[in-house]
């Protein structure tokens, strides 16, 4: 199946190449926890792609020694290299024609570099973005989202959930026809119209370096006491998840996505070594949530990446309510007060 995406024609190449694009972030409603092979997940996942936090990259592509520069509003950042170097690697045997080319890569993300969001998903969406945009040009074809979506996995798996669709599906799911372990698949016909203007509010608890990195993360997968039930778990969390999305079932997505995040952190707590990566603040913050909502019957609910930071979800028809429990209520659990307003997005784009 991978070997469909091997580009085999022969490309006439160009002196040189330029485009940029921009792809958002996403954030993870039945999540993807543990990974095996080359980027292939343990289990499906689905997310809401993101509009606000988003990386802008631009390439510009000469022909000549296969090699890249790297930088961040225009200075260069060496340290982003291995990442970058490694997906070159990974990707060249399905896009050969890079190898034919040096690449000049510059980036930007909309959200603060040093917030605790991960911007491995929206960068590594974007680059793949600016690659598949040099391949139609090469080949004369049209874009291929799910080889774009591909690529970006080889990067990030969760990268290949930031590309097209508003909702997105990664990973073989027993009651997903088209669902694939290689690429993400748009889900957006899902969703009941009370999903379409979903918000998220990132609460800003920690906006220190991940403690775990996603791939000693992933790691912890192998080998965990309840690996194979959390995998199964995951299946069926998938199919409830998709057909509350469906029918706007505002109650069963709220349990779904709650119980999904504090199975992440479980999986955490119980692996070897162990982790506690939410903050006195993140529980504080999941009880004002809870709070909230019981009090006044309003559907807003909580979900957590591998970090501290608290991303709560809701109907934009409750915005005004749900901005007053911010003010009064949670920003004093964030670090200097800073949250991030996002909604949810279609994908990326070109600039
Ligand atoms: C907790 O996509 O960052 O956010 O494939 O190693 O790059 P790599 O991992 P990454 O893992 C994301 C994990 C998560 C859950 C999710 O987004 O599904």
């Amino acid at each position: 199946m991978e070997e469909n995406f091997k580009l085999t024609d022969q490309v006439e190449l160009k002196e040189s190449l330029t485009t940029k694009w921009q792809a958002p972030s996403n954030i993870a409603l039945v999540k993807y926890w543990g990974k095996h092979g080359v980027q292939l997940p343990a289990n499906p996942s689905i997310s809401f792609t993101l509009d606000a936090c988003r990386t802008i990259t631009s390439v510009k592509a000469s022909k000549g020694t296969h090699g890249f520069s790297i930088s961040y509003d225009g200075v260069e950042k060496p340290e982003f290299a291995p990442k970058i170097k490694a997906y070159f690697e990974r990707i060249s045997s399905y896009c050969p024609w890079i190898t034919s080319y040096h690449f000049e890569i510059d980036t930007h993300n909309t959200f603060p570099h040093s917030s605790g969001i991960a911007s491995s998903a929206s960068s590594m969406a974007a680059l793949s973005a600016c690659v598949m945009d040099f391949e139609s040009e090469l080949t004369g074809t049209s874009l291929d989202y799910h080889k774009m979506s591909f690529l970006s996995r080889l990067g990030s798996g969760s990268a290949c959930r930031s590309l097209k669709g508003a909702a997105v599906l990664w990973g073989e799911h027993v009651d997903t026809d088209g669902s694939s372990n290689l690429y993400g698949i748009d889900k957006s016909d899902l969703l009941h119209p009370v999903f379409q203007d979903f918000q998220d509010t990132i609460l800003l608890v920690d906006k220190g370096e991940k403690v775990v990195s996603s791939t000693v993360g992933h790691d912890l997968m192998n080998d965990h006491a309840y690996a194979s039930a959390r995998f199964e778990q995951a299946q069926s969390n998938l199919t409830i998840l998709k057909k509350a999305l469906k029918d706007g079932d505002l109650a069963t997505f709220i349990k779904i996505t709650e119980s999904e995040a504090l199975t992440l952190h479980a999986m955490m707590m119980t692996s070897h070594p162990y982790f506690i990566l939410m903050k006195p603040n993140t529980l504080s913050i999941i009880e004002e949530i809870w709070a909230f909502r019981k009090e006044m019957q309003i559907p807003v609910c909580f979900t957590l990446d591998a970090g501290a930071n608290v991303h709560m979800l809701y109907p934009s028809e409750h915005k005004t309510a749900v901005d007053g429990l911010i003010n009064n209520k949670l920003t004093k659990y964030c670090q200097n007060s800073h949250y991030i307003c996002d909604q949810i997005g279609t994908g990326a784009k070109k600039c």
